[in-house]
């Protein structure tokens, strides 16, 4: 099946950056959120990441305005009728992506594959929200999307062949490399990287070092590019604490118990750089 028209559900950090990726391969995007506010935000950071592209040379300015000419903004879900394939990205919350599949799956023809970028929810309850869960996916992109190489491709127990392989193959047309898991809670990526960013803040929070030393820690003596605290930073620390929380519930076992100075973060509504402070400050 050709995906000529694409749906990205949220404006936010990723839903822009998958946005952005699938108009680079040539795709129509309608990308929604729910307020204008949103989305205008998503097009200004878009249109910010093209213009770095500009300036370095690597594309056209007539190239630019052809990737934004291919966006289309969106508030209102009906849209989703016209597309082809449809990656959801709206915040980590099963209540609220449950209602989104729902939704969803009234207004999209049937044949049309409803993908998620959940960091961590499992995609087999998602898709038990749907009447084609032979059609619901996991297509996790990580951050920043136009830089990041890796797709997560997640299968849940009744995703079919067919909708595997078309995901699969977009992931490539995207330009990405995608990798296969399968569908246990926090699938590959986010079961070995959360708890290591849970403990670097059991490790604030006990006193055993400084955010700096930390992260200077890990980045020096582990060859990590970002440290753990300035990466939750730039992921979200929402986002952390609710893959923390769906590790928690789905193994039962303490060594997932999200760290209370997260949660205490959280709570301050200090989110990392989305909200200009986590545990570093951003201006
Ligand atoms: N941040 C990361 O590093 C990262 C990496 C991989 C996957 N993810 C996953 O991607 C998803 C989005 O994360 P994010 O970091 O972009 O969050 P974000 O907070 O930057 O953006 C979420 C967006 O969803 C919108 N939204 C909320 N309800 C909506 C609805 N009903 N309809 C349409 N839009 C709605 C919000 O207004 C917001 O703009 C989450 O599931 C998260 O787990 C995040």
């Amino acid at each position: 099946m050709e995906i000529k028209a694409f749906g990205v559900i949220g404006a936010g950090q990723m839903g822009n950056g998958i946005a952005q990726v699938a108009a680079m391969s040539g795709v129509d995007v309608v990308m929604n959120d729910i307020a204008t506010e949103f989305v205008e935000k998503g097009i200004g950071t878009i249109t910010k990441n093209l213009d770095r592209s500009v300036g370095k040379g690597k594309i056209s300015k007539e190239d630019r305005d052809a990737v934004l000419g291919r966006i289309k903004s969106s508030v209102d879900f009906k849209d989703m009728a016209s597309v082809d394939f449809v990656v959801e990205a709206a915040t980590e919350r099963e209540d609220l992506k449950f209602k989104i599949f729902r939704d969803l799956d009234e207004i999209c023809r049937p044949e049309v594959i409803l993908a998620t970028n959940t960091s961590s929810i499992p995609i087999g309850r998602i898709a038990a929200q749907t009447r084609r869960p032979e059609k619901v996916i996991g297509m996790h992109f990580m951050n920043p999307v136009p830089v990041m190489k890796l797709v997560e491709v997640i299968r849940g127990l009744p995703t079919s062949d067919d909708t595997f392989e078309v995901t699969w193959a977009l992931s490539e047309k995207f330009g990405k490399t995608p990798a296969l898991a399968n569908d246990y809670p926090g699938f590959i990526a986010n079961r070995i990287l959360m708890p290591m960013i849970n403990e670097a803040v059991y490790c604030l929070y006990h006193g055993v070092g400084t955010r700096e030393d930390i992260d200077m820690v890990m980045k020096l003596g582990a060859n990590h590019p970002m440290g753990p605290l300035a990466l939750a930073d730039l992921i979200g620390l929402d986002t952390c604490l609710a893959i923390m929380e769906t590790l928690n519930d789905g193994f039962k076992d303490s060594k997932y118990r999200p760290c209370p100075l997260l949660r205490k973060y959280v709570e301050a509504g200090w989110l990392g750089r989305k909200t200009g402070r986590g545990f570093y400050e951003y201006k």
